[in-house]
């Protein structure tokens, strides 16, 4: 996918992705190809908690080469720095995947994420999006942070509230772009690069507390 609203002129953000991101039990790194058959276990053992909510649960499963070339572009995205997709650890076990993406207006990141069940209701989500707020911000260019998720989707807005952010939009979602839970609006949550360091909790109230 490209990124068409970076079109108006301003440069693209040139991500310094850094080998890992760590708090405590938690880990953020890029996806290593050779980990396509723990990604692939994590995706297969979750299809009825993620199909309500992620479209692309629709093409599961995919062929294995599919799978290694998704990772792959990934990593090549993470060398150039023009996105971020993680897989999410937790005591070395594979908890989930997210993201740090150049695919809304010039000068935002999006966060996006989703967990296996088993690591659910544990703050894994909220932690690993602080961790990448935090990331985002390092890099010249990010003026605002977003996390999408549609207005069903209660517990994927839990987290950009937890963190601070601000509700600044609700408009119909792309239909294309439709998962089976949806109801078809967007909630919009924005965290600006003056807002973060006012509105952000305190790192030991998101640190995972088992
Ligand atoms: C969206 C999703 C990642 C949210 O997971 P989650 O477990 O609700 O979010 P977190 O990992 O941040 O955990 C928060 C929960 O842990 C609790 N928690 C425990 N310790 C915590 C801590 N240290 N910090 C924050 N929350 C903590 C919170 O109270 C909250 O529980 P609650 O939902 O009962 O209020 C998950 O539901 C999911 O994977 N869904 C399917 C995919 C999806 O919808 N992706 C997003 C598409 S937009």
């Amino acid at each position: 996918m490209g990124h068409p609203s970076n079109t108006d002129g301003l440069r693209p953000i040139r991500l310094a992705v850094p080998d890992e991101l760590r708090a405590g039990s938690l880990l953020l790194r890029t996806w290593d190809p050779e980990e396509v058959d723990e990604f692939e276990r994590a995706v297969l053992e979750n299809l009825e908690h993620l199909r309500p909510w992620m479209p692309w649960v629709a093409l599961e499963p995919v062929p294995i080469e599919d799978r290694v070339g998704r990772i792959e572009r990934w990593a090549r995205e993470a060398r150039e720095g023009t996105d971020w997709s993680v897989g999410v650890f937790v005591d070395g076990a594979v908890a989930g995947s997210a993201g740090l993406h150049q695919r809304r207006d010039p000068g935002v990141l999006e966060i996006g994420y989703w967990l296996g069940e088993s690591f659910t209701g544990r703050g894994v989500a909220t932690l690993a999006s602080y961790l990448l707020t935090e990331f985002a911000f390092e890099n010249e260019g990010t003026e605002a942070v977003e996390i999408w998720h549609d207005r069903a989707n209660h517990r994927s807005g839990g987290v950009p509230r937890r963190l601070g952010f601000e509700l600044i939009e609700e408009r119909p979602a792309d239909p294309y772009a439709r998962a089976p839970g949806d109801e078809g609006i967007d909630c919009r949550w924005r965290i600006t690069r003056a807002n973060w360091p006012l509105r952000r909790p305190s790192p030991e109230d998101v640190l995972l507390r088992t």
